[in-house]
């Protein structure tokens, strides 16, 4: 299966997508993640993507188009894989339109995470991470032990672009830069409106009745 999950910030994509990739084994392709390595490491892309992220603007397409084209050629996309935070323009879902298409693949479904923007506030506000990928909140999904993380035991940290300011300006570029997408994918008859104000699990019970329908 072929999947993309879209959804505002704090939707809880990277939280679904962590149990979408294990249950299903799919390769889970953060582009988020991928830069947030790239900063922790010092790289050229690293220090040109992070100006944009701390603000909460988009790096620009050109670079993920990049990324993306270079991680789906990976052997272990060739039996599907699980998009989290990309496509987030027109330019990049064009992009990665003629990506798959090169190799004779497509697109099966646009899962979209429906939220709304107080509840992504307090969700963003609240949230803690692990380097491990795993995401927490303090209210809503905290780990055993405050602070640490349940899976690695590291220490947990609130990501740069959680603070006030930036989550604004990320909510405002997701309506600018990304809603459109739903449009696009809608469409094209591929997109799935999940009701994102559930609990976790109960998400996740809906996500997978909708995968039913895909090999
Ligand atoms: P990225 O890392 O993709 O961030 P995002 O899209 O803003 O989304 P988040 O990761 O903040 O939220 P999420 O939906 O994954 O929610 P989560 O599961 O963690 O991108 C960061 C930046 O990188 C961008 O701003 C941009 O600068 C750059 N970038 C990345 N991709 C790019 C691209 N393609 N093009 C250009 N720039 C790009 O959940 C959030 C919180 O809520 C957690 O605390 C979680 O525990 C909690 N939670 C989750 N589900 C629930 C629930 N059902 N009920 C209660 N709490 C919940
Ligand atoms: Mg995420």
């Amino acid at each position: 299966m072929n999947i993309i999950l879209l959804g505002p910030p704090g939707a809880g994509k990277g939280t679904q997508a962590k149990k979408i990739s294990e249950n299903y084994s799919l390769p889970h392709i953060s582009t988020g993640d991928m830069l947030r390595e790239n900063i922790s490491n010092n790289t050229p892309l690293g220090l040109r993507a992070k100006s944009y992220m701390s603000r909460g603007e988009l790096v620009p397409d050109e670079l993920l188009i990049t990324i993306i084209k270079d991680r789906l050629s990976r052997s272990d996309c060739s039996r599907g894989f699980l998009l989290d935070g990309y496509p987030r323009t027109i330019p990049q879902a064009d992009a990665l339109q003629m990506i798959l298409t090169e190799s004779g693949r497509k697109l099966d479904v646009v899962l979209n995470i429906d939220v709304d923007d107080e509840e992504l506030i307090k969700r963003l506000s609240g949230r803690r991470m692990c380097a491990c990928g795993t995401s927490y909140h303090v209210i809503f999904n905290p780990p055993e032990k405050e602070g640490i993380c349940d899976t690695c035991n590291g220490k947990l940290y609130q990501r740069e672009d959680d603070k006030a300011d930036a989550i604004r300006n990320r909510l405002v570029v997701y309506k600018k830069q990304t809603q459109p997408l739903i449009t696009y994918y809608m469409k094209k008859n591929i997109l799935r409106r999940i009701d994102g104000s559930k609990d976790i699990s109960a998400i996740f019970e809906d996500i997978k009745t909708v995968l039913e329908n895909y090999d």
